[in-house]
């Protein structure tokens, strides 16, 4: 299948100017996932669409076995960089193509701000590949149909599909997984919990 360039590639060295903030925002935001979701209960985790790993190294943190996967070698190389991810796994791999793991290789499977810049099908592509590598929870951290100009611009720059995925994404979603728990984290995000069709 022919693929358009990884934007990524290209500002994966400003991106990574974030990488302290993302991990404040994170830190944050992953006590409001835990009000859906207990992550000491489990073992391991893929961040999918990792990026520069901030989230990553906040799983690994919370005493997870942390993976990341993105497609740009260039947002890896910065997270692979950071002291704090030395136990993290990164590598470089395409969510719409097979990964290379077994069915039900991970309890857990996040993407954080991957979703919103995928086409519709891709999107359905992604849900099912995280389905099939995980065991229990599928986490999708993303935007809400709350807007603002200043992400308004930003998405329309990027050129992703955000502006249809904020007005579908549940409904979406619920053709996907066979549970849906949204919990809303700051003004425009929200951690939708999804309990994929062949889980408990
Ligand atoms: C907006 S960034 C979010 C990065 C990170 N999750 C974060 O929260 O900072 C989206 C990331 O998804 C990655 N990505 C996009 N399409 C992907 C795909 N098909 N497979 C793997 N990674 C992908 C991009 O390379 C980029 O690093």
């Amino acid at each position: 299948m022919k693929r358009k360039m990884n934007i990524f590639n290209l500002i994966a060295p400003a991106y990574g100017l974030f990488y302290d903030y993302q991990k404040k925002h994170y830190m944050a935001n992953i006590d409001i996932l835990q009000e859906g979701i207990d992550l000491s209960k489990y073992k391991n985790i893929i961040d999918v669409g990792c990026g520069t790993g901030a989230l990553c190294s906040v799983l690994k943190q919370k005493g997870l076995l942390v993976t990341g996967v993105d497609l740009s070698q260039r947002m890896l190389k910065i997270g692979a960089k950071k002291p704090e991810n030395t136990e993290v796994k990164f590598f470089k791999g395409n969510v719409l193509d097979r990964l290379p793991f077994e069915g039900k290789s991970f309890d857990l499977s996040v993407a954080s701000f991957v979703a919103h810049g995928l086409k519709r099908n891709e999107r359905k592509m992604m849900y099912a590949e995280m389905s099939r590598i995980t065991k229990h929870v599928v986490i999708i951290y993303d935007y809400t149909e709350k807007r603002s100009v200043l992400t308004s611009i930003v998405e329309w720059t990027e050129g992703g599909d955000y502006f249809n995925f904020i007005k579908k994404t549940k409904t979406e979603m619920k053709k996907s997984f066979r549970d849906v728990h949204v919990i809303n984290a700051g003004v425009r995000g929200a951690w939708y919990i999804c309990t994929p069709f062949d889980k408990a």
